[in-house]
């Protein structure tokens, strides 16, 4: 638990002892990555230092930034930059090696008396173990930080739950599905469930599945 508003670079000093000499990787909650994530599979395989990711967005303004060189490698990262130099933001989706903790540990309150992300990232990027990886636009992020932008992300699953009968992120549904619990647990599950739509898509599914 954070205690109090302390910045995203705090998990890693409380989680210290849950990540122990694990490598690790952050998703923020109101983050939200809907298509195919082999980007994200990818990156946890192949990661040394860091793996962050970049997204073109309308609205550079609101995140972290990445400067790239003609190249691709990176030239900087900066916090909601008043003059962003690119229009790539830097979702809120991060997969680093051990050393995150020890560099979490080392950082400063920023000006807004946050331990920044960004100044994570940055020192990675001094050490040269920094990787940013493009997301296409195949995968939407979305991000659901302001009352317009959840207003946003709730219409556009709500258009795609409607149009297709199936419900996105439905857990009980994920983790049978991938064979997490069997199809006991998910009666269970469904049984300790108010009466809700929500319920009544899982009783659905369940009587549909052998
Ligand atoms: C945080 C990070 C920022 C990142 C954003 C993604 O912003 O500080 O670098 O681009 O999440 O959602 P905040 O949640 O502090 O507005």
């Amino acid at each position: 638990m954070q205690s109090a508003p302390n910045g995203i670079a705090e998990a890693f000093i409380l989680g210290d002892e849950f990540i122990g000499h694990d490598s690790v990787s952050l998703i923020l909650g109101d983050n939200i990555f809907y298509g195919r994530l082999d980007f994200f599979y990818h990156a946890i395989k192949n990661n040394h230092g860091a793996t962050i990711f970049g997204y073109k967005v309308n609205d550079p303004e609101r995140y972290g930034i990445v400067e790239f060189d003609k190249e691709g490698n990176v030239l900087s990262i900066e916090e909601k930059p008043e003059k962003p130099k690119t229009n790539y933001a830097v979702p809120g989706l991060y997969v680093y090696n051990n050393e995150v903790v020890k560099i979490s540990k080392n950082l400063k309150p920023s000006p807004r008396g946050e331990l920044e992300i960004t100044d994570v990232n940055k020192e990675y990027l001094k050490q040269g173990t920094l990787r940013v990886e493009k997301i296409g636009r195949g995968v939407a992020w979305l991000d659901t930080g302001t009352p317009q932008s959840l207003l946003q992300a709730s219409n556009f699953f709500g258009v795609i739950e409607d149009r297709q009968g199936l419900k996105v992120a439905c857990l009980e549904e994920i983790a049978y599905r991938q064979n997490f619990i069997d199809k006991i647990k998910l009666q269970i599950a469904i049984n300790e469930m108010p009466k809700s739509l929500y319920r009544t898509y899982l009783e659905k599914f369940i009587k549909e599945t052998d």
